[in-house]
């Protein structure tokens, strides 16, 4: 069991802000625990709800999280403050490209949960701010069954189901990455840098 804000949650179910599953965050906060991940990395903070229940319910020192919003950078910002966890999160309002190009940290963890077509154009940066041992965790690799063919892909969602094919093809077939897909939530990509 982990402690989740039930009242965040809502929040972002009535406002129709992706958040991540209870599940999903289930696996995330005992992948953490277990590997001993110190520094987290966060793509998409949305309202700050996952980044919060990693905080709470794992050992991590610092999490980093990046979202490109404004409202929902300011809804985050407001969040975090309110659950008093201001020197473990910190969250960056730009572009996730711009910060994977510009960062010279090294991460034990990364949380790719942003635009899902851009996770392939994401990879090599990913890669490169990744410790040895570290792990990267992909959510929506299934995109609600459109990439497994259980659903039929809709116009607007050609390109980024093209884009999370490629990077499901690449995560398991790179020499350097140990992967696989995970029957979890909305479909979950785990790949330990070798
Ligand atoms: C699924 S939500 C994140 C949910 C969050 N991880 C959680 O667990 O509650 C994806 C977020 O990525 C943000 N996003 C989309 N494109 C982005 C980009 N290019 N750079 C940074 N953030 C982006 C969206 O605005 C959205 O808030």
């Amino acid at each position: 069991m982990i402690k989740i804000d039930e009242n965040l949650k809502l929040y972002g179910q009535k406002s129709n802000v992706p958040i991540s599953l209870d599940d999903t965050l289930v696996f995330l906060c005992d992948t953490i625990n277990k590997n001993n991940c110190k520094e987290i990395l966060e793509i998409g903070t949305a309202i700050g709800f996952g980044s919060i229940t990693m905080t709470e319910n794992t050992n991590l020192s610092h999490i980093d999280t990046v979202e490109i919003d404004e409202n929902r950078y300011k809804l985050a910002v407001e969040n975090i403050s309110n659950h008093g966890l201001n020197d473990k999160i910190s969250i960056f309002h730009t572009d996730a490209m711009d910060y994977l190009k510009s960062n010279t940290k090294k991460y034990d963890f990364i949380y790719l949960d942003g635009p899902k077509g851009q996770y392939i154009n994401y990879l090599p940066y990913i890669k490169k701010s990744l410790n040895k041992g570290g792990i990267i965790v992909a959510d929506n690799l299934y995109f609600h069954g459109m990439v497994t063919g259980k659903i039929l892909v809709s116009k607007g969602c050609r390109a980024m189901i093209k884009g999370l094919k490629k990077y499901i093809d690449a995560i398991v077939t790179d020499d350097e990455l140990d992967s696989k897909i995970l029957d979890i939530g909305d479909g979950l990509g785990i790949s330990i840098k070798k």
